[in-house]
């Protein structure tokens, strides 16, 4: 039998549901924002050293800063990475006399093995090249799409000039000298932007 009652009593429990469901919708959203929002939260920073081969310079700018992040017990707060603006040596390990050199001062290369700056990179917070020449290959590749901090290793302790290439001249021990002094200053800074 028709029955207006009935019919509003229907429309009450239909507008219910549909108001249940928006809720539940809501709120499923919300749970999934908040962690992906806790997941964006991480406080830590991540450094990139980048130069034309990544088996000379850049390794051995990753292991030496690796090892003083992980003197400093801040391995969980710092990422670090190395790469390279070419790929002619992908794939290929640290070249020996970066290898030699880092052995002199105790510092492990196990595991460096030279790869070409990817998308996966545009997520760092420094971008950091050996010379002027990969600074604007990093500027070409990033394209606005990263809000790295891009400048040259050395110019992060105020020295402006490029980090001695041993590629020709066969001197990793001033390439050495010039690594550790960009990667103290750029210790320093970090702990500061922490
Ligand atoms: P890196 O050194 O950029 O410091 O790794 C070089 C590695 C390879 C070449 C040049 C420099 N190359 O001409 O293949």
């Amino acid at each position: 039998m028709y029955s207006v009652r009935g019919e509003i009593g229907i429309l009450f429990f239909y507008f219910l549901s549909i108001i249940n469901l928006d809720i539940f919708l809501r709120r499923g959203w919300l749970v999934c924002y908040n962690e992906s929002k806790e997941l964006k939260g991480w406080t830590g920073m991540k450094v990139v050293f980048v130069c034309l081969g990544n088996i000379c310079r850049s390794p051995m700018a990753e292991a030496v800063f690796r090892k003083m992040v992980h003197e400093e017990g801040l391995e969980d707060k710092i990422t670090i990475d190395s790469a390279a603006t070419s790929t002619w040596e992908h794939g290929n390990p640290v070249h020996h006399g970066t290898r030699k050199k880092l052995e002199e001062h105790d510092i492990s290369a196990k595991g460096l093995v030279s790869r070409t700056l990817d998308e996966t990179d545009l997520d760092a917070d420094y971008i950091l090249g050996m010379d002027a020449s990969n600074v604007r290959n990093i500027h070409s590749f990033v394209d606005g799409k990263s809000d790295a901090t891009v400048a040259r290793l050395l110019e992060v302790a105020g020295v402006q000039r490029d980090i001695a290439d041993p590629w020709y001249t066969g001197d990793f021990d001033a390439t050495y000298r010039d690594v550790t002094l960009g990667c103290n200053a750029l210790l320093e800074q970090l702990k500061k932007e922490l």
